[in-house]
């Protein structure tokens, strides 16, 4: 198997090296989905005439023949429709689609969309991960992973035994203790992955931790940006943010984490027991969603029990309808496979309507803040003392109290041999251009500015300055005339601290100025400021938290992209995501910021959704029969709204110190609770029906583009899309009254009495019928809720219905609604 995928591989390449010479018009690459034949895991075994299907071999025996004539009708398809020789297929997608990815050009992409028995064509918009960058300089958030000993004491070290969690990410790091194979993880045998070997990745990489490894790179191959030194063709890890990812759903429990060898604690995966499927999709120099969605059919395929998606697109694919893109659809038939989904909601806040996450079968998962911060300081010589930012040894511990402060301007070589912008050299990004007895056993006061600002200068080329002239350390600080920045921990290997508040900037150098003596010409004459850098790699965890990311993508959700308000809450849900360490890749191909580092210091809703994917784990193991939606629901209706305060949680906003009460449409449902969502008490189903019905009831809906993508006609709607049962309400246009229904079920094992109260939204009536209940274990209670304007306004206001059980179990659901006039 793995053999013949590397032959396979070299193939393509040899084929796009000669056909890129013949051809003039530029290829890109189409994703196609196909009429007719449901893919595997949709057949009906009776369909197949006179055959004996009661043995699982001959069921496996037909699932094969019918995969191998779904792949012979798109060749068939291509070759009757494209000149030959103009195109490539890169992929047959047959498990839960039927279609093909093609590498082709415009013109014969166009012919495609007019061939009989073609449904869809979309052109790959590519995929990339949800990580907003790494701890690098402007824009860094990070989440925290000391939640997961809270959350360890519910669930003890067997925390995910026997679930499969699938990552399609940038591969894993197959050598890091976070995956190293403790023998006490029971498994299931059958999962019937492959592990295949390549560069990196020798054989003996899955070791029953990691119990499948794939790669798939057909469409960064097509693309031809990878490149030979940075992208490897194996499941190994080049990047580190799979690993990361991986880590933080599943990693091992108690793994020490050692940075610059000092010990930050040590990291444990929200389910430490579960198991991992690793579907290598995106590379440092390409990321394609014909590989993601290559990876997702073959996951699916594969049973893992929940597919995390770290990645994506992070704009709608599909412009006129968001929920219809290729990677939604694929996402909804990988649920209709019984798959739980879990994607990151985007990286794109603070605006509204900027989430990435659309559809109601898979949680989209937004990103919040811990209560861990590194606080590091910098005094004085006069005794002033200043909070700043960076995971620093302290100054003192190389013997001395305080030493000598230099500006780096001041420090300039006077004839060197360096670009001349005198603001270049105060970035400290030139080793060659200071003067090195100047800087030497000194602390370097190095400036952002114009450098930093277009992005052209890098902190890890500061330290190099640092260690190349042998700095004691470095203050960098903000330079007012570009006000405060934006500064994220991240471990410095040489002692240092950012100052990015433009105000402490100020005080610093009003000191530095009157400690230091220059002559008529301004040249230093004696640097008598002196400054000493405190411990800045010991936590505090007192921070108020949770608070919503400023870079987190926000609702309300859109069905297109002139954001057409969707009746459907997102984000879903809110998890750790800013400031998050984890197993990283000492290659670090994307993130020159962490080569050499065993453990990373990152941020994205990339890092909040394993958070979801490991609860998730965590659930599915205490109640193996339940529905991906029922534990959706689970973790939704026992969120918190709250923060560690007892106050409402906040939102960063757009300017660097704002905050605002959060709403739904930043945080979901709430910060997730995993104690309370292992034992939800009632939970809101819906299924594959529902969902179509939820389309089929959409506003000016294009039935037949419904019809085109999913195949089946509208024949059942709800009265409106507000009717899909989601443990959640949003009307983005509620004219006079209107009765919304909703359906729980008891999944705990005792008889309960529940009272429904409302908060009810600004403009609003609400009314939940009945107004109490008594509910069976397994029972279902019809809710009907009846909502009536009060009041006409043109923005969302937000409020909430809760149950309350006699067992104490509490049911929340979120209320977004708009009461508009009748006319
Ligand atoms: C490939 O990566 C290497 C190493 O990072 C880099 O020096 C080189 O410029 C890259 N080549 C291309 C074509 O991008
Ligand atoms: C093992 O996994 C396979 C495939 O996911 C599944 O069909 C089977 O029911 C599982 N068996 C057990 C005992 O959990
Ligand atoms: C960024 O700013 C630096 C310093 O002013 C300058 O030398 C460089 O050319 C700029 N780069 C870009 C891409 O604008
Ligand atoms: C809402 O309106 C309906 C019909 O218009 C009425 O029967 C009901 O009492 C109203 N409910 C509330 C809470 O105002």
């Amino acid at each position: 198997m793995a053999v013949f995928v590397q032959l396979e591989v070299v193939m393509i390449l040899l084929l796009i090296g000669s056909i890129c010479i013949c051809i003039g018009e530029e290829r890109d690459i189409y994703l196609v989905m196909v009429e007719g034949d449901p893919p595997v895991a949709f057949l009906q075994h009776d369909h197949s005439a006179g055959q004996n299907l009661a043995a699982d071999s001959h069921i496996e025996i037909l699932k094969a023949r019918h995969a191998k004539h779904l792949e012979a009708s798109h060749d068939e398809v291509l070759q009757s429709s494209l000149e030959e020789g103009s195109y490539k297929k890169l992929y047959s997608f047959n498990h839960i689609v039927n279609g093909f990815a093609v590498h082709t050009t415009p013109t014969q992409a166009n012919k495609l969309k007019n061939a009989p028995g073609i449904k869809v064509v979309e052109k790959d918009s590519g995929a990339k991960m949800m990580t907003t960058h790494t701890p690098n300089m402007l824009d860094i958030p990070q989440g925290v992973w000391h939640a997961p000993n809270k959350i360890m004491n519910t669930a003890a070290a067997a925390a995910g035994q026997g679930i499969v969690i699938g990552f399609v990410d940038s591969g894993i790091n197959p050598v890091h203790p976070s995956f190293a194979y403790d023998p006490s993880i029971i498994g299931n045998n059958s999962f019937p992955g492959v592990c295949q070997e390549g560069p990196m990745f020798p054989k003996g990489s899955c070791n029953g931790k990691i119990i499948s490894a794939r790669f798939f790179s057909a469409g960064a191959l097509a693309g031809g940006t990878l490149n030979a030194s940075l992208d490897i063709l194996s499941p190994f890890d080049e990047d580190g943010h799979g690993s990361h990812v991986a880590a933080t759903a599943a990693g091992n429990h108690g793994v020490p984490v050692v940075v610059n060898g000092f010990s930050y604690g040590k990291a444990s995966g929200m389910a430490p027991r579960a198991r991992i499927a690793v579907y290598k999709a995106i590379y440092p120099s390409a990321g394609t969603a014909t590989d993601v969605l290559a990876a997702m059919d073959q996951a699916t395929k594969d049973g893992v029990d929940i597919l995390t998606l770290s990645i994506g697109p992070d704009e709608p694919a599909n412009k006129k309808f968001t929920m219809l893109s290729m990677f939604d659809m694929f996402m909804l038939f990988a649920r209709k496979a019984g798959v739980l989904v879990v994607q990151a909601a985007g990286n794109r806040g603070p605006d509204a309507y900027t989430v990435a996450s659309y559809s109601p079968w898979a949680v989209g998962v937004a990103d919040c803040g811990t209560d861990r911060t590194y606080p590091s300081s910098l005094v004085l010589g006069n005794g002033q003392k200043f909070n700043g930012i960076g995971l620093s040894a302290p100054s003192f511990g190389k013997g001395l109290l305080q030493y000598k402060l230099v500006l780096a301007k001041d420090a300039i070589l006077a004839n060197g041999d360096f670009p001349t912008t005198p603001e270049y050299i105060d970035e400290c990004q030139h080793p060659e251009a200071l003067d090195p007895v100047v800087v030497q056993q000194s602390i370097v006061i190095c400036m952002f500015s114009s450098g930093f600002y277009n992005g052209s200068s890098t902190l890890p080329m500061i330290i190099n300055t640092g260690r190349t002239l042998g700095f004691v350390g470095f203050v960098f600080i903000a330079n007012p005339a570009y006000g405060d920045f934006i500064a994220e921990p991240y471990p410095f290997s040489i002692p240092g601290i950012m100052i990015p508040k433009a105000t402490d900037a100020q005080l610093i150098m009003d000191y530095y100025e009157k400690q230091t003596e220059r002559n008529d010409k301004g040249i230093v004459t004696a640097y008598c400021g002196r400054a000493s850098l405190g411990e800045g790699r010991v936590a505090s965890y007192t921070e108020r938290a949770p608070i919503v990311s400023r870079y987190s993508s926000r609702g309300p959700n859109m069905i297109d992209v002139n954001k057409t308000p969707l009746d459907l809450l997102k984000p879903d849900i809110l998890a750790p995501g800013h400031n998050i360490w984890a197993a990283w890749s000492p290659m670090s191909a994307s993130h020159p910021i962490l080569v050499g580092y065993d453990f990373g210091l990152l941020s994205g809703t990339s890092m909040a959704a394993p958070h979801i994917a490991g609860i998730a784990a965590l659930i599915k193991q205490r109640n193996p029969s339940w529905s991906p939606s029922m534990i959706a629901s689970a973790m939704a209706t026992t969120a918190t709204a709250y923060d560690n305060h007892g106050e409402p949680i906040m939102a960063q906003g757009q300017g660097i110190y704002d905050m605002q009460p959060s709403t739904p449409f930043d945080h979901g449902a709430g910060f997730v609770s995993p104690a309370h969502a292992i034992d939800p008490g009632l939970v809101f189903m819906s299924e594959y029906e529902d969902y179509m019905s939820f389309l089929c009831s959409l506003p000016n809906t294009d039935r037949e583009m419904i019809k085109t993508s999913l195949g089946e006609m509208c024949t059942h709607s709800f009265r409106a899309p507000s009717d899909l049962n989601t443990p959640s309400l949003t009307i983005s246009a509620l004219r006079g009254s209107q009765l919304v229904r909703r359906r729980v079920k008891n999944v705990a094992s005792k008889v309960e009495m529940y009272v429904c109260a409302v908060v009810s939204p600004t403009g609003v009536a609400v009314e939940v019928n009945p107004p109490w209940f008594t509910i069976v274990p397994q029972g279902t209670q019809d809710l009907e809720v009846m909502l009536n304007v009060t009041q006409v306004k043109d923005s969302f206001s937000h409020g909430e219905i809760v149950l309350t059980g006699s067992l104490r179990h509490i049911v929340r659901i979120p209320l977004s609604i708009v009461p508009v006039s009748m006319s």
